[in-house]
């Protein structure tokens, strides 16, 4: 990328001061280097990475050094030093991130984060420090990696009513998912792969639980529905109760299993937000994304279904969002103006899992004798719950029933399901899960 090369050489210098310097703040370190130019064309200023944090000082870091940047490991003395105008932090975790971006940003110093987990517990503070201070805070990066959607929902939809955002927005599980699906493999040894290839961490509970998901679902939810939505509003459910056998009950009846970031506007105009397993049938554009990969189905009003798919994570799909976020900063500084301020206007209130209209798939160990199928029917009708299929296997004394239901609310769903275990022909409840994507 040197078709720029000297265009900007009378650009103005911008200094910029990263937090962190990992996997993917090691590309963004090389890559403002390589296209230096072509930045500095697009943005209006020279882009200079002069200083680092780091938090052992200790690592070699060749590349760092020979770039001339100062590496340090007090993020503090970046981000009050005069001389620097934006700050890049890809440290990640809430503190000190939170704190040294709220001092940036008091500072005066412009902002570009990736950190999903601090923008969903702490979004407000750090939108309002960047507003009263008139600089911009930017988080491509914080969802998604690489594919662009929080630019899509705060400006390029902002005409538009979002109805409902489905996104698939951790790569470690859906790696699981994925290969579970591909080879039946277990839960355990999915798992145990994706650590062996560096998708999972040695401690995976952050992206097997949900965690990841939903923080990045509260974001989503967010800029969709112009109310302030935090990771504590959001329902979740990891996928470590998933099953080789439940992944292949779903293949048989033409689903996959995904772990699903659903953020829905109700029928009274509540919020709904949540991230647990899910049934979605192989037709939806969302069941073909497989592997680490990243998606985002966004239903609105007027545009109908977009589908935003691609890298959602690793060093240098990240950093590409983050570069984007930084030219975008530098234009504002060069040129004036500031991105979006935080739109919280419409303020919906959230509306809890059990108010949420769902699907589930239940599978029961039954007795195979007259009247069982009748008995079980009558549990799904004592909590206004309407079947939409039955399927019965099954050899000598014992049935499997797989049954699949109309849409209905959540807590009366989980009733039926704690009703059926109580009821005498009911040998054992096997599989409960959400079934999402079709006709409800
Ligand atoms: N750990 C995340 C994932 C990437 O597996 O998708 C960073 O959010």
């Amino acid at each position: 990328m040197n078709s720029a090369k000297g265009a900007q050489a009378n650009a103005p210098l911008l200094k910029v001061g990263m937090l962190g310097a990992g996997v993917v703040g090691g590309q963004v370190a090389r890559l403002l280097v390589e296209q230096n130019n072509d930045l500095a064309a697009r943005s209006g200023s020279q882009l200079a990475l002069v200083a680092i944090s780091v938090k052992d000082l200790k690592k070699p870091r060749p590349d760092l050094i020979h770039r001339g940047v100062s590496v340090t490991s007090d993020g503090a003395s970046i981000v009050n030093d005069p001389q620097i105008d934006i700050i890049i932090e890809v440290m990640g975790g809430i503190e000190p991130a939170r704190s040294l971006i709220l001092q940036a940003l008091k500072n005066g110093k412009s902002v570009v984060t990736a950190n999903k987990a601090l923008l969903a517990q702490h979004g407000a503070e750090l939108y309002e420090a960047a507003a009263d201070n008139g600089v911009d805070i930017y988080f491509e990066a914080a969802v998604a990696g690489a594919i662009p959607i929080i630019r899509p929902l705060r400006e390029s939809l902002a005409g538009d009513q979002v109805k409902r955002v489905i996104g698939i927005v951790n790569g470690t599980t859906n790696y699981i998912l994925s290969k579970m699906a591909a080879s039946g493999a277990s839960f355990e040894s999915a798992l145990k792969e994706a650590q062996a290839l560096g998708y999972a961490e040695a401690d995976p509970t952050a992206d097997v639980e949900g965690f990841d998901a939903a923080a990045k679902a509260a974001i989503l939810a967010s800029l969709a529905f112009h109310s302030r939505v935090t990771a504590a509003d959001v329902y979740r459910e990891g996928i470590s109760d998933v099953t080789a056998d439940i992944v292949r009950i779903a293949n048989e009846m033409n689903h996959v299993v995904k772990l699903l970031a659903i953020a829905q506007l109700t029928n009274d105009g509540r919020i709904s937000v949540r991230v647990h397993p899910a049934l979605l049938p192989k037709e939806h554009p969302l069941a073909s994304v497989r592997d680490a990969f990243n998606a985002v189905f966004v239903e609105a009003k007027s545009a109908g279904e977009l589908m935003f798919y691609g890298r959602g994570a690793g060093g240098e799909p990240t950093a590409s969002a983050i570069l984007g976020d930084l030219v975008a900063v530098a234009r504002h500084r060069a040129l004036g103006g500031l991105g979006p301020k935080e739109s919280t206007y419409a303020e919906r209130s959230i509306a809890p899992m059990g108010e949420t209209l769902t699907r589930y798939l239940i599978r029961l160990n039954v007795n195979d004798r007259p009247g069982v199928l009748a008995s079980v029917a009558q549990v799904f009708a004592a909590h206004s719950v309407s079947i939409q299929t039955v399927r019965q296997d099954g050899s000598d004394e014992q049935a499997e029933l797989i049954v699949v239901t109309h849409a209905a609310v959540d807590a009366a769903l989980s009733a039926t399901v704690d009703h059926l275990r109580k009821l005498d022909v009911v040998r054992s409840v096997e599989t409960v899960i959400r079934v999402e994507g079709g006709a409800n």
